[in-house]
């Protein structure tokens, strides 16, 4: 199902936590929403699924404009992060639950709750439908209200930060889950995260949120690659910033209006006295530290007065070193200064 939203706005205090939103969130896919913490994710979410009413603005599902309806007429399912179970039912009677408000028959009611505990993969813990939700992991319970959301057969998804009472190897495995059932389903999606990870590996497409609108949107490696500004940029990866221009030679210079920005993994260090390879732009440094993080080495390099980080596959020594940035890399936000948004509707 095909959801759009035009100029919503919703305001609780002065600041609106909605300032004018719109986006076409398109059918079939998984939509990732990130964006910093109070910037109207759960707001939007609360909107789209007929919780909160806007103050202004429109929202269609299909084209049918779906505004003025209440929750029950919109076929959504919202899951929060805290899963929200009722603790005294079983887990087949938590599945059940919206299901027996729409007073299906029990036969009907039976075989779709297996239905949706196979389809988030809980039909393979025997008797797990007779528990209750203390006496599952926390994997589980979300898992559960995941399958109590998808019984019902929603045609929008809608999920609010559902991995984030997870441990780090859970939240993994549940979020491959989650893409893979929403792949099966073809339940249009829209995933609300302040995880940017999270958002970058599930998303067919990902919506940069800030201060209440949508700054940037699109497929995640094109956002990811392509900050339209420097707030996106910083949110997204291990994003360092300088103060600085390029000079003719490739040479980071300190420069008051000047704004660049690389990726940690970007970054490649060579010894102090090698020349910066052609194409790059590059800077003398000094390695004041250098971290293992598993996958990766992350050396802190100290360059015109700011520490930067550079993540390599071999540890760096402390002292001087030539710090070098292939020049395509290189987002150059000088005449921005962190008013992107500012400049754009200029
Ligand atoms: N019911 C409410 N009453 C008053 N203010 C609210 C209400 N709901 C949200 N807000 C405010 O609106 C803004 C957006 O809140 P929202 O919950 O949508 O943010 P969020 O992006 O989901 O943040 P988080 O990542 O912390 O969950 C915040 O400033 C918040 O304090
Ligand atoms: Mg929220």
């Amino acid at each position: 199902m095909e959801v759009r939203v035009e100029g919503l706005v919703k305001r609780f205090g002065r600041v609106p936590a909605l300032a004018g939103v719109s986006h076409t969130f398109p059918a079939g896919a998984l939509t990732a929403v990130v964006g910093p913490s109070g910037c109207g994710k759960t707001t939007l979410l609360r909107v789209l699924a007929g919780f909160v009413r806007p103050d202004e603005g429109r929202v269609w599902m299909d084209g049918r404009d779906v505004t003025d309806l209440p929750p029950q007429a919109r076929s959504c399912a919202l899951v929060f992060q805290n899963y929200a179970l009722w603790p005294h039912m079983t887990v087949f009677e938590n599945v059940a639950f919206g299901l027996r408000l729409r007073r299906l028959p029990t036969r009907e009611v039976e075989q779709r709750v297996r239905e949706a505990l196979a389809l988030v993969e809980l039909d393979r813990v025997p008797g797990i439908e007779g528990r209750r939700p203390r006496e599952l992991s926390g994997g589980q319970q979300q898992r559960v209200a995941l399958a109590r959301a998808i019984a019902v057969r929603p045609r929008l998804l809608l999920l609010d930060e559902p991995l984030s009472n997870l441990d780090a190897k859970v939240r993994h495995r549940v979020r491959v889950e989650i893409r893979a059932l929403q792949r099966r389903t073809g339940i249009t999606t829209v995933y609300v995260t302040h995880d940017q990870e999270e958002a970058l590996s599930i998303a067919d497409v990902l919506v940069v949120m800030e201060g209440g609108r949508v700054v940037q949107w699109g497929r995640p490696e094109e956002v990811y690659a392509r900050p339209k500004d420097p707030f996106v940029a910083e949110f997204l990866g291990s994003t360092n910033v300088l103060e600085a221009s390029v000079g003719r030679d490739g040479a980071i210079q300190p420069s008051r209006d000047g704004r660049l920005l690389f990726r940690a993994e970007d970054v490649v260090l060579l010894p102090a006295d090698a020349t910066p390879p052609a194409g790059s732009v590059w800077a003398k440094g000094k390695v004041v530290d250098c971290l293992f993080l598993g996958a990766v080495y992350r050396a802190y390099v100290r360059v015109l007065d700011v520490v930067v980080m550079a993540d390599a596959r071999s540890p760096a020594s402390p002292g001087p070193v030539v710090l070098a940035v292939p020049a395509d890399r290189v987002m150059d936000f000088s005449h921005q200064n962190g008013e992107g948004a500012a400049k754009e509707t200029a």
